[in-house]
């Protein structure tokens, strides 16, 4: 279907400012921009949409998520990293039923529609249900079963890593859908079962996902058990490549970020989640500063306690100029490249989306700025990393196809998510 966007201000990718906002026409043919103000041969609008008091922008793209767990929003808070993870979250991640991991990410894709996100790095438990919940969506995904392993457990390990290639093989050839493994993280996966996943993951042509250095308990427990650094960890047993987006990243030494940066791995970076959960903050001016790609990431909402990528543009934005006491670090122009086109290329989509460029595909996001927390438009980019908080979002494409559209799903029953989640949570015994 042929999609024409008239008269729209569009962020534009620009060479000297990052992003340039200009008035445009937009084209969307083939699931692709087909064209910038210059309309392609054959083309046909089978819809217009009208972009007066509109921003046209790439979609976000959420780096680190772990969609199902949208059924443990608002439950365990207020709890330090290792008592929220091991003592609340894990013990009630084990009573869920694979089809409440479906519903759970059904509820997860609405929030990001919802809030302008077009494509995300997914890690969860339950094979399958994730890519089938993505395929009636229709959002962009890569998706990641997480894997944990150990000489202590050599089945479990072996059964989870069988199932993960099999999910692979399964849905192989999908559109808009791509895998990636996960090894959860250096405090369950021992290196034994890392080198495995690593050896499965090159035989597949596919990425690795993992959890590095997020809490000062992990540190203090890879030290003590190997004497060494997460990141040395894992870079010995061979973890660390150009294809691997490591999340969180928070605790790190000068050698760390040596050693990741001549891998030349992706570094998704979650700062609502790393607050609230009292771990802190990445370093992020050493990681820019050695060229390392850095991407944005909600992590899971059991720890955000949302999956709205504005909201956490908004504290990678505020919270570095806090953290080096430099207002100039970390501008405007450079968080909304992370959320969008350095998203891409950690997940490995690069010239593929994230940004708005004849010939990428169509996933973007049209913002409704007549609100008055928007105006004046004295620089939208500003805006968007500032103001905006992600309800502006009036419609979203994914592969040119709209869908979401002034407050309705085109492809979500949202009603029966809403309903489906609560029993979930009545079933768990989770109301507070
Ligand atoms: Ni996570």
């Amino acid at each position: 279907m042929d999609i024409l966007i008239k008269n729209v201000r569009t962020v534009l990718p620009d060479d000297e400012k990052i992003f340039t906002v200009r008035e445009s026409n937009i084209y969307i043919q083939n699931k692709c921009i087909a064209g910038i103000d210059s309309e392609p041969e054959g083309f046909s609008a089978e819809t217009v949409l009208d972009g007066t008091g509109k921003l046209l922008m790439p979609g976000l793209v959420n780096g680190h998520t772990h969609a199902y767990m949208t059924v443990f929003r608002n439950y365990a808070d207020d709890l330090a990293f290792t008592d929220w993870l091991f003592g609340n979250i894990l013990p009630l991640e084990d009573r869920l039923l694979p089809e409440d991991a479906y519903w759970g990410t059904m509820l997860g894709y609405m929030e990001m529609l919802r809030t302008g996100t077009t494509c995300s790095l997914d890690m969860y438990i339950f094979p399958d249900e994730a890519a089938k919940a993505r395929q009636e969506c229709g959002i962009r995904a890569v998706m990641s079963r997480g894997l944990t392993g150990s000489s202590e457990d050599p089945g479990g390990g072996e059964r989870r890593l069988r199932e993960a290639v099999a999910e692979i093989e399964k849905w192989k050839g999908s559109e808009g859908l791509s895998f990636m493994l996960a090894p959860h993280a250096p405090y369950t996966c021992d290196p034994g079962y890392l080198r495995e996943v690593v050896a499965t993951a090159d035989q597949l042509d596919v990425g690795l996902n993992i959890h590095v250095s997020e809490s000062q308990d992990e540190i203090n427990q890879i030290n003590e058990k190997y004497g060494c650094s997460p990141v040395e960890l894992l870079d010995e047993a061979g973890v660390l490549k150009s294809n691997t987006v490591a999340a969180h990243c928070v605790y790190l030494s000068d050698s760390d970020i040596e050693i990741m940066a001549q891998r030349g791995i992706s570094v998704a970076t979650n700062p609502v989640s790393n607050l609230k959960l009292g771990n802190g903050f990445a370093p992020m001016q050493k990681l820019l500063a050695r060229g390392i790609n850095v991407c944005l990431g909600t992590d899971g909402a059991a720890s955000n306690n949302a999956l709205n990528m504005f909201r956490d543009l908004n504290y990678l934005t505020l919270l570095h100029k806090g953290t080096t006491r430099d207002a100039g670090f970390l501008s405007a122009y450079e968080g909304l490249k992370i959320a969008t086109a350095n998203g891409a290329k950690a997940l490995g989509l690069g010239g593929v989306t994230g940004e708005i460029r004849k010939g990428m595909k169509a996933d973007l996001i049209l913002l409704d700025i007549e609100k008055p927390w928007m105006k004046p438009e004295n620089n939208l980019i500003s805006a968007l990393a500032y103001s905006a908080n992600g309800s502006e979002v009036d419609t979203v494409l994914v592969d040119g196809k709209i869908l979401y559209k002034n407050g309705e799903y085109m492809t979500i029953d949202s009603q029966r998510v809403y309903y489906e989640v609560e029993k979930i949570c009545r079933r768990l015994g989770m109301r507070q």
